[in-house]
């Protein structure tokens, strides 16, 4: 079918999902321990044919949100199959999005290096905003704005899924504050989440909200704002995308998948030409498992000015920054000192992992281990230009924080594993829209939650529907290992996803505002997600 190998595996059986055994074991038991026969490297991208309807698009789109007039943005997501250039040589067979503007501003959608990741999609806080999900794909899926605060039927939770061939209208309002946040699938279902597959065939895009705090602030834009996706991805000798295929992926499936290499924005990390003035790096980790500590090659701070849920009241300067899965964080970088010729660089630098790091190591599996260093990008000083502005000291102090007083109630999640089964929140997996007594919070409340993590691995802990803050990390026990990434955990401004690290317990302020209903909360270590470390939690009036 293409020149990368993709061979399509046909499916018996219906059922939501379309996942059978045969499939399974190609991708190396995502929907349980079973089979995990050795295949051929190539055949990686697999997934049933849903004969006849993956193309035919049915015309009518189920409507979700807020009513269906008048909306300031409107645009049409498609994810499908596609073959792009990601190394040189053969193109990739990638599943991805790409997007047409229905109406709205001009730069509402934007390309990302023409590669797989998804338009950049920037939106101002005000809008109303009306998308059609357009399932292109042979399996379901669904599209979650990650870090939004909307409403729990536009979220993209895996039990509204988009059928293949089928297409979803979502109508929401932007109330978040300016920041960057994302948007990929979450599909699950009785075999298991797709979540970590679908984003690493290459469903993933950033998402960008503008303010008038921010516009004030005249922060460096155009040319000068750069967005990096991070993103870690193992090839076959073919240039296929390999997942979770082969020996591996019993371990893979403990830790998190590893890639052997490391890809911005898809492609190859490389080197920009820049000029002596400001920049603004906005990053996210688009990983499947891998944690990022970002450092600047010649040992300079690393100025931070925002995180997940948008800019902080002051910079803040660290030696490193810790990057989880679906975190992201706002820098600034002033170049305005550099020479002519001057060459800089953006790094991971490296970490000690756990055991379970390290057994992957001594596996072989991955060329680029837990914790190893890499560059990320370069940075090539070619022009002198006088620009002169400088950082505000000052940047966005309205968040208020929930007050936390004695009578807050606590709420206790402890993160747990059982050999051969996987990770669990308070003895629990994913069961689906279940929800048990303690996962029901009211309206309007506010509550600190505690992850205790009990295990031998981070997890970074995510909260859909809503931005927190992060009120106290404590160590409870002498696990030993992942060491070297603490001073860098960015505990200010409002985060979606908090990395708790082995032994470690760590207290969140949420209050659950404006809507009713199912909302997510899981590890983001998407392997961990999609075999069960998720849950949903009930916002009751
Ligand atoms: Cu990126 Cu359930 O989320
Ligand atoms: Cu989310
Ligand atoms: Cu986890």
């Amino acid at each position: 079918m293409s020149r990368t190998h993709l061979r399509q595996i046909s499916c018996s059986g219906g059922g939501v999902t379309h996942i059978d055994q045969k499939r399974r074991s190609l991708l190396g038991g995502i929907g349980g321990v079973a089979g995990l026969a050795a295949v051929s490297p190539s055949i990686l991208l697999s997934a049933c044919t849903n004969e006849g309807s993956a193309d035919s698009g049915s015309g009518v789109a189920p409507a979700h949100g807020a009513d269906n007039g008048e909306v300031d943005v409107d645009f049409r997501l498609r994810a499908r199959r596609d073959t792009v250039p990601l190394l040189p040589g053969t193109p990739s067979e990638v599943w991805r999005y790409d997007a047409t503007l229905v109406d709205g501003p001009a730069n509402t959608l934007s390309s990302i290096n023409n590669s797989y990741p998804g338009p950049l999609i920037r939106l101002s806080r005000g809008q109303r905003v009306r998308a059609t999900l357009e399932n292109r794909l042979p399996e379901d899926t669904t599209v979650h704005w990650h870090g939004l605060h909307v409403p729990p039927d536009v979220d993209g939770q895996p039990r509204l899924p988009i059928k293949p061939g089928e297409d979803m209208a979502v109508t929401f309002d932007v109330r978040d504050r300016a920041g960057l946040y994302w948007y990929h699938p979450h599909p699950h279902g009785p075999d298991g989440g797709r979540v970590g597959f679908q984003s690493y065939a290459g469903l993933a895009g950033p998402l960008v909200i503008e303010d008038d705090i921010e516009r004030g602030l005249a922060l460096p834009g155009g040319e000068q704002e750069l967005i990096l996706i991070l993103q870690d991805r193992s090839f076959a000798g073919d240039n296929a995308l390999r997942y979770m295929d082969g020996m591996g992926a019993m371990m893979a499936r403990m830790r998190g998948f590893f890639g052997d290499r490391v890809l911005v924005n898809g492609r190859p990390p490389r080197t920009r030409d820049v000029a002596t003035r400001p920049y603004r790096l906005r990053i996210l980790n688009g990983s499947n498992a891998r944690i990022y500590k970002l450092a600047w090659s010649d040992g300079r701070p690393v100025t931070v000015i925002g995180t997940d849920g948008g800019l902080l009241a002051k910079p803040q300067r660290l030696a490193y920054v810790t990057l989880a899965p679906a975190q992201r964080v706002d820098v600034w970088l002033d170049l305005s000192g550099a020479q002519v010729g001057e060459r800089l660089r953006l790094i991971s630098d490296a970490y000690q992992t756990g055991m379970m790091g390290g057994m992957g190591a001594m596996m072989g599996r991955s060329a680029l281990p837990a914790g190893a260093r890499f560059d990320l990008l370069g940075l090539r000083v070619t022009d002198r230009v006088r620009d002169g502005r400088p950082l505000p000291p000052d940047l966005d102090s309205t968040p208020v924080l929930p007050a936390v007083t004695s009578d807050t109630p606590i709420r206790r999640f402890e993160l747990g594993m059982r050999m051969m089964r996987g990770f669990f929140i308070n003895g629990r997996q994913f069961e689906g829209a279940t929800v048990a007594d303690d996962e029901v919070v009211r309206l309007g409340n506010t509550e600190i939650w505690e992850f205790v993590n009990d295990t031998m691995m981070p997890h970074p802990m995510h909260v859909h529907g809503l931005q927190f803050a992060v009120i106290e990390r404590r160590r409870m026990t002498d696990i030993r290992g992942w060491s070297g990434l603490a001073s860098g955990l960015l505990d200010a401004g409002l985060l979606d996803t908090v990395l708790v690290m082995p032994g470690e317990r760590v207290r969140i302020v949420l209050t659950f505002t404006d809507f009713e209903g199912l909302y997510l909360y899981h590890c983001h270590n998407m392997e961990h997600e999609d075999s069960g470390m998720m849950r949903y939690y009930r916002v009751r009036a």
